[in-house]
């Protein structure tokens, strides 16, 4: 196969809305405050009983119906995630039992936040390789879960939900670019900056100014070469699709990379908070739902956190 394409896309959000308002009932905290520092009004957060694999059962019931694929044609499921609660059967493995998807490849990838952009290079190298012909990318978090609802400094960041983007192989040669070579590594002298550690229940921290300073520093860079190694300068991007943490870190990579004026950037966070993993697919689903990003357009995607660990690459827009 000379590539893979992404086909059709779906998300998944809970319907209870937490705004910062209901925030200043909780923790010494208050709207002015989270909205200067980071971008966030509100975030969604799942039932107490809702599963991350029931969040992404339910985003890739969506994006199976849109892609026109029979649950038999799908040859590999894989679920990024980090704060799912079951180690046995994976959190894909379940979205197969509940779409009824008879023989897929299943496996779930933590990379953190950046889990998505790394699926999502792995499933198109299998699909390059021939190994499956359709795919199920998913991002799908329960960050609530994992949150210390008495920590302002990060209870006000996190939010839950999911999204899922079909990856098609294809050998047709104007498909090749549709999923781009992928930039990712890791900084192992930061590896503890973000951190969901200890037995169930784990709770997430940060050092947040440091995890800020590095990503308005060392993100254009990267970002740059991800462009670079689809064949583009920035300037060519039709949209922009980070993890979505901080308004403040969104705003500054697009300042220094050069974009067009007409560029689309993803600005989820403010709805949406920090979804961790889900937090890239939720926000092209939404974008391409919307209809803001056109079909064909190069759009940059690009996640970083725990790790600290970075990927992102250039796709087309289904
Ligand atoms: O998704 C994984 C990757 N993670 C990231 O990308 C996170 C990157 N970092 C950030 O987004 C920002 O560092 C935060 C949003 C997490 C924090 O913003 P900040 O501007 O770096 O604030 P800070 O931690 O330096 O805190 C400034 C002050 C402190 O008070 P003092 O010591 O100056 O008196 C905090 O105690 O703000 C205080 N503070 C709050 N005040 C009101 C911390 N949290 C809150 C809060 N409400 N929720």
């Amino acid at each position: 196969m000379s590539g893979s394409r992404i086909t059709a896309l779906g998300h998944y959000q809970p319907s209870r809305v937490l705004t910062n308002l209901d925030l200043e009932e909780l923790v010494d905290t208050n709207d002015a405050w989270i909205r200067q520092r980071t971008g966030i009004v509100t975030r969604r957060i799942a039932a107490e009983e809702e599963t991350v694999a029931d969040m992404a059962a339910e985003a890739a019931a969506k994006a199976l119906a849109a892609s026109g694929l029979e649950p038999s044609d799908i040859g590999l499921i894989t679920v990024a995630t980090c704060s799912n609660r079951d180690r046995c059967p994976s959190t894909a493995a379940q979205v197969a039992a509940r779409l009824g998807i008879p023989s897929a490849v299943c496996f779930d990838l933590n990379n953190g936040c950046a889990g998505f952009c790394t699926a999502l290079a792995t499933a198109d190298h299998t699909l390059r390789a021939g190994a499956a012909k359709h795919a199920l990318v998913i991002g799908a978090e329960k960050m609530s879960d994992v949150v210390e609802w008495t920590d302002r400094s990060t209870c006000i960041l996190l939010g839950d939900g999911a999204g899922v983007a079909v990856l098609s192989a294809t050998d047709d040669p104007k498909d090749a670019g549709g999923i781009g070579p992928v930039v990712w590594g890791s900084d192992p002298t930061r590896a503890d900056a973000v951190r969901l550690m200890g037995a169930w229940q784990p709770r997430f921290a940060q050092e947040g100014q440091s995890v800020f300073r590095w990503a308005t520093s060392e993100l254009p860079r990267i970002a740059r070469e991800a462009c670079a190694r689809a064949g583009l300068t920035p300037a060519d991007l039709g949209g922009v699709v980070t993890h979505q943490a901080n308004l403040r870190i969104i705003e500054s990579l697009t300042r220094q990379l050069g974009l067009r004026d007409d560029v689309v950037i993803a600005r989820d966070v403010v709805d949406s908070g920090n979804t961790s993993a889900a937090s890239v697919p939720l926000a092209l689903s939404k974008l391409v739902e919307s209809g803001e990003l056109p079909s064909g357009s190069p759009v940059l995607l690009f996640a970083f956190g725990g790790g600290l660990s970075w990927a992102g690459q250039v796709v087309t827009c289904p």
